[in-house]
């Protein structure tokens, strides 16, 4: 049998065996999916010692598995965080999954002026989903405005960035805001109906600003389907074959969204 799991701290609420146990009962596969957690003590020896097949990571230790790792992807090197690993090698799929929930939905990013809510880890796999996706331009809006600066500067480096427009024709929340259990919290930015507003939050599944920007008549893209395929792209990754594409989406969100609250 093979065996993959999830690392991070805390882990306790982690969807990602239910996404991928419901894969492999699915596609016939005999692997068990384990969530594991790991203090920073102990990441050193599980990273040196463990025999898994793959396994993805998540907060907070996307940045901190990157030293015992022997080779990163490109995408991993260039957003410096890694959410899966195969043999020895990281990868990130976080940026692969917003692109293809984007797509899913329908949105076009191409040529589109977008700002990002948050500088952290997640923020950053966005920023480079969309210069990949051949957005206009990219501004970031921060709470610590120096994180936002660094954020911004990184991506001014690597990417031909516009002016700063007045509006924006895409919205997206990198920050925990709305996230179960604190669901009043809201990120702070007008929204009008010509904007598309995505969310990195999956729990609850429209997070209130979403619910706020549905009914001001933006379209809204919530991050249940960016958490899905960011799974289907490690999936990938440690069969070596796109085995994502025979994977039927709706017993899959079924599945998920019987869990969340
Ligand atoms: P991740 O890896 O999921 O991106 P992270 O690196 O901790 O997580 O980044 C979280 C982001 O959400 C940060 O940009 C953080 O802002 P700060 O840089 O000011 O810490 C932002 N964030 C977290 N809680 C927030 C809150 N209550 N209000 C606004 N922004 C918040």
């Amino acid at each position: 049998m093979m065996q993959f799991a999830v690392i991070g701290d805390p882990i306790a609420h982690s969807l990602s065996p239910l996404l991928h146990q419901e894969i492999y009962r699915q596609l016939h596969i005999d692997a068990s999916f384990e969530k594991i957690q790991l203090n920073l003590d102990s990441l050193a020896s599980f990273m040196t010692q463990n025999e898994l097949d793959g396994f993805n990571v998540t907060v907070p230790y996307k940045q901190s598995v990157i030293p015992f790792l022997d080779e990163l992807d490109e995408s991993a090197q260039t957003i410096g965080a890694v959410n899966c690993v195969h043999h020895g090698k990281g990868y990130n799929t976080d940026w692969i999954g917003f692109l293809k929930a984007m797509d899913m939905n329908n949105i076009v990013l191409e040529g589109m002026d977008c700002i990002i809510l948050g500088a952290g880890g997640a923020a950053r796999a966005v920023a480079y989903a969309l210069i990949q996706a051949g957005v206009k331009s990219i501004s970031v809006q921060n709470r610590t405005k120096e994180k936002g600066n660094q954020l911004l500067n990184w991506i001014n480096s690597v990417f031909q960035n516009n002016e700063r427009p007045e509006q924006f024709d895409v919205i997206i929340n990198c920050t925990p805001l709305g996230m179960w259990p604190d669901t009043e919290s809201i990120p702070d930015i007008p929204i009008n109906k010509d904007q598309v507003l995505a969310d990195i939050v999956y729990n609850p599944l429209e997070t209130n600003w979403l619910i706020s920007g549905k009914q001001k008549g933006a379209s809204i893209v919530g991050g249940l389907d960016m958490f899905i395929f960011q799974g289907m792209s490690s999936l990938d990754i440690w069969f070596d074959k796109k085995i994502s594409e025979k994977i039927e989406l709706e017993p899959i969100k079924k599945v998920l969204k019987s869990e969340l609250c």
